[in-house]
């Protein structure tokens, strides 16, 4: 079992890693003393949540149950308040909390509710996805999407604590933790050398999903991820590592409507970065090469995905990191290293976009 602490100016708080850590939720109830809870869980782990509601019970919690209908959909203006009118339902008042189980989706949207609701309740996230557990359960960023822009309309809100339990991944589909992988990826390759090492030798654990070695894992990229957070909670700066890999995604997200998932819309967007860094002079071939196989090896193949070139283009410079059309680009330098804010012609990407996709 692994337990590390995030330090920002909006709250420091554990997060506990390990396989039956969810258990930790009575000692946070003894040290939150909520007045009530509620617990909100994506449909496709009630038994996780009732898990979760029974140790809130144990620690005299009285508390609820509220699944987000719908999934992604859920997470806009409207869906969250059909979870703030819930929690007027359950007169959940100030000193009230919530406890957010499922994936980033959930987490984003209680996030969401949590920082408004009375003007700030506390939160506690309880992710239930290795993409959760690695990135969006950490930092306190929360939001819904807007009507074209995904989480266009968010706060920074901190959880009170974060226990990522290695139990709730025995049901999580095999895609979407084979997908996870592109996160783990991008913080080996933007930021932990060793990291990289670690998912060269471990390989063949790690697709097995094995135990110690994934809980290695996810405190290397909670670390990470706690260490930038702690410098830059509202993202004006140095956050934007965590963006590595993320323009091209979020664009060709965008242009694919969605069809294409996050995992690997990132996979792509990091292999056009670095092939952009390699053309800038910025990076070995090396790079891009280890970069591509190690992807691979974790089932992130490079495939051509079927989008409209223009349609891609269009829809870099609307990522939330531009201003006035700018794009502020990551970049690889070596393995472990990433530069931010960097400025790319825009031939230049049309160009290695092009060779990216179908
Ligand atoms: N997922 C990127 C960030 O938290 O800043």
């Amino acid at each position: 079992m692994a337990r590390l602490i995030v330090d920002t100016p909006g709250g420091t708080y554990p997060v506990h890693i390990g396989r039956g850590v969810l258990k930790e939720l009575r000692r946070t109830m003894a040290r939150l003393e909520p007045t009530g809870a509620v617990v909100v869980a994506d449909a496709s782990v009630r038994a996780i949540a009732q898990a979760a509601a029974k140790h809130l019970k144990a620690a005299r919690v009285k508390n609820a149950i509220y699944v987000v209908p719908g999934g992604e959909r859920s997470k806009s203006l409207a869906g969250l308040a059909g979870l703030l009118a819930f929690l007027e339902r359950q007169r959940i008042d100030r000193g009230g909390c919530i406890v957010a189980v499922g994936g980033g989706t959930v987490g984003d949207l209680a996030g969401m509710a949590a920082s408004t609701w009375l003007r700030g309740i506390r939160y506690i996230e309880v992710p239930t996805t290795l993409l959760a557990m690695v990135d969006s359960s950490i930092g306190g960023k929360t939001g819904v999407n807007g009507v074209r822009m995904k989480n266009a309309i968010g706060t920074f809100w901190q959880p009170s604590a974060v226990i990522s339990d290695l139990a709730c991944l025995d049901t999580l589909p095999r895609n979407r933790y084979r997908e996870a992988f592109a996160e783990v990826v991008k913080y080996a390759v933007a930021m932990d050398r060793g990291l990289f090492d670690v998912l060269h030798r471990e390989s063949a654990r790690l697709t097995a999903g094995d135990q110690d070695a994934l809980e290695d894992v996810i405190e290397r990229c909670a670390t990470a991820k706690a260490l930038v957070v702690a410098r830059d909670e509202r993202d004006r700066g140095p956050r934007a590592i965590l963006n590595y890999g993320h323009t091209a995604a979020h664009a060709l997200e965008a242009a694919s409507r969605f069809r294409i998932s996050h995992g690997r819309a990132v996979a792509l967007g990091m292999r056009i970065a670095a092939n952009i860094a390699f053309a800038l002079g910025l990076c070995s071939e090396r790079l891009v090469d280890a970069q591509d196989e190690l992807l691979t090896t974790y089932g992130l193949r490079d495939e051509h995905p079927r989008v409209s070139l223009d349609r891609m283009m269009a829809a870099i410079p609307t990522d939330k990191k531009a201003r006035r059309g700018r794009v502020a680009w990551v970049l690889p330098r070596r393995i472990g290293h990433a530069v931010i804010g960097q400025d790319v012609p825009v031939r230049l990407v049309r160009r290695v976009v092009r060779g990216a996709i179908a």
